[in-house]
């Protein structure tokens, strides 16, 4: 088998016999399966059965009774029963041209892409098809944000929105993407380092039926854009956060026991500095720990940044307040959170920093893509 087409579908019924025959005769002469991964409350499943019983080509049929992680859920399922490596995800609504399959085909042969992206934002590509101005605009905003967030990532992908795209799956490692509803290609372009190209491509109306696509999934979006961007950086500052609070419990209560507040102040900050670097390691960077130095030599690193950190940050703080007449909390705020970057960026750089001569991480990269590549890992909590 050459080439997969994955075909999520929600009540498509209308959609698949054409879907099915315009597929086919756009494949001639390329060794294709269709798969279609099926959410339906319809007849859409019966349908399909019928239509593949004929079909020139294999039609497979993944019928879901539990709709795990929706329409991106359904595609990494396609992917993973796929019989060929090669794969192309599209909508069973015929927005997709199937015609444009052996464009996304020729260009992946060419051998130096592992991911051909159809655009609707790139060359003669269109996205006429939307049905109504709020889509239009919906889709222009969401695509600028999404690209403002990930400048360095998204620098070359007009349409990382788009649902039509050739991946081959021996370079996403699909098991380990967590998509939540409808960007499965965002996913993986936020997750994955793969070498992509854009070919054009003119989004159709749809042929029948209605689309899926709702508020609910305006927001999953944007807490998929929170998850991408955000993941490793929120658990990180989530557990710092929960730190601080312990910190202060623990000398109050100290200090209630009779002990002198500076001591107090002493063993809560170390107490804390060592619960969070536990937490970290378990929660944060565990992904990173076996390409990383020993657990011992991790604890040091991260124990002396937190007590180098906490002993400069106070007369930085007198300073800002002595010389720059800087109010004591807004003070307080600006060194917390410088302090919060830098505790990150050295954890992430340094304490975690792959073994020389580790497997893996190509060294050519720049230290900002390191940091952009740290911070978008997902958090595990
Ligand atoms: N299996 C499964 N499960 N399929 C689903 C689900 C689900 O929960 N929800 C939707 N689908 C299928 C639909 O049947 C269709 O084949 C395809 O996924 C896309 O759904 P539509 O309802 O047609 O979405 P759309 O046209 O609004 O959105 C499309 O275009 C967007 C770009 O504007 C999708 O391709 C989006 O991914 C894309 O971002
Ligand atoms: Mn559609």
């Amino acid at each position: 088998m050459q080439l997969t087409i994955i075909v999520p579908t929600f009540n498509e019924a209308p959609n698949v016999a054409e879907l099915v025959q315009r597929v086919a005769a756009a494949t001639a002469g390329i060794d294709t399966e269709i798969v279609f991964v099926d959410d339906s409350s319809d007849e859409t499943p019966e349908v399909i059965r019928d239509v593949a019983a004929t079909a020139p080509l294999p039609v497979r049929l993944i019928h879901r009774e539990v709709s795990k992680g929706g329409l991106g859920g359904a595609v990494l399922e396609g992917i993973a029963a796929a019989a060929s490596d090669v794969c192309v995800v599209m909508d069973g609504d015929l927005q997709h041209p199937p015609e444009k399959i052996r464009d996304l085909h020729q260009r992946y042969l060419e051998g130096d892409v592992d991911l051909v992206i159809a655009s609707r934002y790139v060359g003669d590509g269109t996205a006429g098809g939307l049905a109504d101005r709020t889509r239009v605009f919906v889709s222009k905003a969401s695509t600028a944000i999404t690209r403002a967030m990930f400048p360095i990532r998204l620098r070359d992908v007009t349409d990382p929105m788009t649902g039509f795209f050739l991946v081959d799956r021996r370079a996403i490692a699909a098991e380990g993407l967590k998509p939540q509803g409808f960007k499965i290609l965002l996913e993986i372009l936020a997750r994955r380092n793969v070498r992509f190209a854009e070919i054009p491509f003119q989004f159709a109306g749809r042929r029948a039926g209605e689309s899926k696509a709702s508020m609910r999934q305006g927001l999953h979006f944007l807490s998929q854009l929170a998850a991408l961007r955000f993941g490793k950086m929120s658990l990180f500052a989530l557990i710092g956060a929960l730190g601080a609070v312990a910190n202060i419990a623990i000398m109050w209560g100290l200090t209630q026991i009779g002990v002198g507040y500076i001591v107090a102040a002493i063993i809560a900050a170390e107490v804390t500095i060592v619960a969070n670097f536990l937490l970290q390691e378990r929660f944060v960077f565990q992904d990173m720990t076996g390409d990383a130095s020993t657990i011992w030599l991790r604890f040091v690193k991260s124990f002396s940044f937190n007590n180098a950190e906490a002993l400069v940050r106070i007369p930085v703080l007198a300073f800002l307040v002595e010389t720059w007449h800087f109010s004591s909390v807004i003070a307080a705020a600006v060194t917390l959170v410088v302090a919060f970057i830098a505790r990150f960026m050295f954890h992430s750089l340094v304490v975690y920093a792959p073994r020389r001569g580790s497997v893996g991480k190509p060294a050519e990269r720049t230290l900002l893509e390191h940091i952009d590549e740290q911070i978008t890992q997902p958090g595990e909590l």
